[in-house]
C-alpha cells in the first residue's frame, strides 16, 4: 500500500475519525478522487494512517451517510458524489464573498428598492417608465400568437443578427423616419438595454469615458461602469444636450463615445430641437466622437412627430441607432434593435451569440408580425391619444397640488414629467414616507447623483384615479416635511 503522504494529528483536539473524514472529503473536493474512484480498503487506510480499523470505519460510515461514498460487498468503496451542495454542508460555502467579488456593479440601493416595490400589491407607481397594464395590447398580442401558431415556424436558433424577416420589417419601419438601411446592418437584441450592454463590452476598452446628458437614464443602470468605463455628464438646456461643452469635455475626459436620448429624454422629457440635432451631428463628426442614439421613445409623440433621428442625417456612419418595442408594445417581449456600420453590427452579433445565442425566436416572430402587419402603427395612434390625455390630466393635477412648491416641463411625447421642488426637500425621506403610504417614487438622484431636488413623474403607468390620489397625497407629505423642517416656501 503506497503511503498517502498524510497522517492525522494525534495532538489535535479534533477526533481522529473526524480528521480522516475531512481528509478524504478534501481529496474528493479537490478532484483528486473523482467520482468512481475506488478508495483504499479499510485495512490499507488504517495501516497507512496508523489508526485502528474501527476509526477508519467510523470516518467511512460518515462519508457514506453524507452520500459521498458507497461500499459494495466484495467490490470495495467508491466515490459516488462530489456535488457542491453535499460538500457545502460542512463547512458552509461563503457565497457572500462571491457576490461581493462579481464583476458587474450592483444597482443603486434605491433602484433595488424600486424594483422590489413595483411588485407590491396595490402600489401606486407615480414614476414607472412603462405602459400601464390598461394600455398594453393583450388582445392584439393574442391575435398575433393565433396567427403565428398556424404558420410553419422553426423552433431552432435564429441567425446571429436575428430573424431575417424581423430585420426586414425593422428596415421598412425605419424608412418611415428617414433611416435607410439594409437588414445586414441591423442586429436584433433583447431590448435596448442589451444593445447598450453589447456596445459597452464590444466596442470600448476599460478606462474609456462615455459622454452623456446630465441627468440620464444611463446613470440608473451600471452597464458601462461595470465594464470599467466612466460616465461624464454634459449639461442640458430645454433644447437638449449643450453641444458647446463637447469639444472641451472630449479633450478633458477623453470621451470615447456619446450616448444621447434626443427624443423625449428619460428622465427630463426634453425633445432635442432640429437645430440642436444638426449641431450635435456636426460637432461629433468634427470631434470624431461616435454617437449612440437611444430612440426608444420616438414613436410616442403626442402633438406632432419629432424631428428626424440623428441617424437619418448620418452620412458617415457615426451613429449607432437603438430602438425597441418595450415602450410602445410590450417590455416583456424583450425585442429591440441596433443599426450601424456592418463591422460594428457583426462584432455585436458575435458577442450576442456568445452571450445568449440570440433573442427568443418566439418574440422575434411576434415582433415581425407587429411591425409588418400594420398593427404597430394602428396601436400607436391609440397609445398617442391615451398618453396625451394622461399627460394633460397629470399637468392639471400638478397645477392643482404643486403650483407653489414645484416647477415642471410639459412633455411633447414619451412618458416623463421632470418635477423640480422649489423648497429644498429631503428626497430620501420623501421617498420613504411615500412608500409607507403605498406611493412609489423615482427620485431624481437615480438619474444623476447631484440632482437632489427632482422626482420623475411618468404619465404612462398609474391610472387616472391613482394619479389623482397619489399626487394629492404626495403634496400633503411634502407640506408636512416642509413644516417639520421649517423649510422656506419659495
Ligand atoms: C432611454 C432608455 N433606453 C433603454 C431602456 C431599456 O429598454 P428595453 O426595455 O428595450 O431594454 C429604457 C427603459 O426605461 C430607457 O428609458
Amino acid at each position: 500500500m503506497k503511503d498517502l503522504g498524510w497522517k492525522p494529528n494525534r495532538l489535535s483536539p479534533v477526533p481522529l475519525h473526524r480528521q480522516i473524514e475531512e481528509y478524504i472529503k478534501g481529496k474528493i473536493l479537490n478532484g483528486e478522487w473523482t467520482i468512481g474512484t475506488k478508495i483504499p480498503s479499510q485495512r490499507q487506510l488504517a495501516d497507512s494512517l496508523c489508526v485502528n480499523r474501527s476509526t477508519v470505519v467510523t470516518a467511512l460510515d460518515e462519508l457514506t451517510a453524507q452520500g459521498l461514498l458507497e461500499g459494495k460487498k466484495g467490490g470495495g468503496t467508491k466515490v459516488i458524489n462530489n456535488t457542491w451542495s453535499l460538500l457545502a454542508a460542512n463547512p458552509p460555502l461563503d457565497w457572500n464573498s462571491y457576490v461581493r467579488s462579481g464583476i458587474h456593479h450592483p444597482n443603486l440601493p434605491t433602484v433595488q428598492e424600486i424594483n422590489r416595490a413595483e411588485f407590491y400589491p396595490d402600489m401606486i407607481r407615480l414614476g414607472t417608465g412603462e405602459l400601464s397594464p390598461e394600455l398594453l395590447p393583450y388582445k392584439q398580442m393574442q391575435n398575433i400568437w393565433d396567427r403565428l401558431s398556424v404558420r410553419m415556424m422553426s423552433l431552432g436558433y435564429e441567425e446571429p443578427k436575428g430573424d431575417l424577416f424581423l430585420r426586414q420589417a425593422v428596415t421598412e419601419h425605419l424608412k418611415n423616419i428617414g433611416i435607410h438601411t439594409s437588414p445586414s446592418s441591423v442586429l436584433i437584441v433583447s431590448g435596448a438595454l442589451q444593445a447598450l450592454q453589447l456596445i459597452s463590452i464590444g466596442l470600448l476598452h476599460r478606462g474609456s469615458s462615455v459622454l452623456l446628458e446630465k441627468p440620464s437614464y444611463l446613470y440608473s443602470v451600471h452597464v458601462f461602469q461595470s465594464a470599467g468605463m466612466k460616465l461624464v455628464g454634459v449639461p442640458m438646456d430645454e433644447q437638449g444636450i449643450q453641444t458647446s461643452f463637447l469639444p472641451r469635455y472630449r479633450k478633458q475626459y477623453g470621451g470615447a463615445l456619446l450616448y444621447s436620448i434626443p427624443s423625449f429624454h428619460n428622465p427630463t422629457g426634453i425633445l432635442m430641437t432640429e437645430n440642436r440635432r444638426k449641431d450635435l451631428l456636426t460637432t461629433c463628426e468634427q470631434e470624431r466622437l461616435p454617437i449612440v442614439e437611444d430612440d426608444v421613445y420616438r414613436d410616442l409623440w403626442m402633438d406632432c412627430p419629432p424631428p428626424m433621428p440623428l441617424k437619418a442625417n448620418d452620412k458617415n456612419g457615426n451613429v449607432l441607432y437603438v430602438g425597441s418595442l418595450s415602450k410602445t408594445v410590450s417590455p416583456g417581449l424583450r425585442i429591440g434593435w441596433v443599426v450601424g456600420p456592418e463591422p460594428v453590427i457583426e462584432r455585436l452579433a458575435d458577442i450576442k451569440m456568445q452571450t445568449d445565442y440570440g433573442s427568443s425566436s418566439l418574440s422575434q416572430w411576434a415582433a415581425a408580425e407587429w411591425l409588418s402587419s400594420g398593427l404597430y402603427q394602428e396601436h400607436l395612434s391609440y397609445i398617442r391619444r391615451e398618453l396625451k390625455s394622461r399627460r394633460d390630466a397629470t399637468i392639471d393635477l400638478l397645477q392643482k397640488h404643486f403650483g407653489n412648491i414645484a416647477s415642471w416641463n410639459v412633455p411633447k411625447g414619451g412618458f416623463y414629467i421632470w418635477l423640480r421642488f422649489i423648497p429644498s426637500i429631503p428626497i430620501r425621506e420623501l421617498f420613504e414616507k411615500a412608500l409607507k403610504e403605498g406611493i412609489l417614487l423615482n427620485p431624481g438622484n437615480v438619474y444623476d447623483r447631484d440632482t437632489t431636488q427632482y422626482i420623475r413623474i411618468s404619465c404612462s403607468y398609474a391610472s387616472l384615479s391613482d394619479m389623482e390620489y397619489g399626487l394629492a397625497r404626495l403634496s400633503i407629505i411634502i407640506r408636512d416635511l416642509m413644516n417639520k423642517c421649517e423649510l422656506p416656501r419659495t
